[in-house]
């Protein structure tokens, strides 16, 4: 079982594991829904649009999901979310999520990620750098009379705009090394 350590949402150490726009952008995070580590408990997607914020005095991570995504129903059905970030030897992971779906395909085995269930209650995984357990807070539907620049609806062409969830980091997590005040997360 991996050993995790938690950090304080609210204190330094997050703030320097997060680069706003290189760890969405660029190197790209899982979002994952679920309370069980079975095939059918949970899923994860990959996702490289979202926001590091502060929204109601709370830090946040902010994410869009298409409802056609295997992961929809899930992140619709779980109070917390999990997103979780990794390091570059990891791509191909992150490729793999974000190319097969949960609907026909065991994401852990085809992309070798571990899940486990980081407190207070939602899947992330082992191989993780760092994962934010987040609780949803708000969530919208984009809409296309929404769009003040119109060039946006270029990116829908199935029409199956985005559900923008607002979540309020609740734990981080980091692999705890050696000796630390290490726990495993359950
Ligand atoms: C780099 C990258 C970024 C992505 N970002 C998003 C995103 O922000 N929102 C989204 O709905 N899909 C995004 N996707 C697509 C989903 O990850 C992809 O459709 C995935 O296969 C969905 O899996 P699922 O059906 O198991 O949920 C992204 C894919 C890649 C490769």
């Amino acid at each position: 079982m991996a050993r995790f350590a938690s950090c304080d949402a609210s204190g330094p150490l997050l703030e320097s594991l997060v680069q706003p726009f290189t760890s969405i952008g660029h190197e790209w995070m899982l979002i994952s829904a679920g309370t069980g580590t079975s095939r059918n408990e949970w899923n994860a997607m990959t996702a490289s649009w979202g926001g590091f914020g502060v929204h109601w005095n709370r830090r946040t991570v902010s994410c869009v999901i298409r409802p056609t995504r295997h992961t929809f129903p899930f992140a619709e059905r779980e109070p917390l979310l999990t997103f979780s970030f990794f390091g570059p030897e990891h791509k191909k992971a992150l490729q793999i999520c974000g190319s097969v779906s949960g609907r026909d395909t065991d994401k852990a085995e085809a992309a070798g990620i571990e899940p486990v269930v980081l407190e207070p209650g939602a899947v992330g995984f082992s191989q993780a750098r760092f994962s934010l357990v987040c609780r949803k807070i708000y969530a919208q539907d984009m809409s296309p009379a929404c769009f003040i620049d119109k060039g946006l609806d270029s990116f829908y062409e199935l029409k199956d705009y985005h559900r923008m969830y607002i979540c309020e980091i609740l734990r981080c997590w980091t692999p705890a090394a050696g000796n630390d005040e290490a726990r495993t997360a359950k």
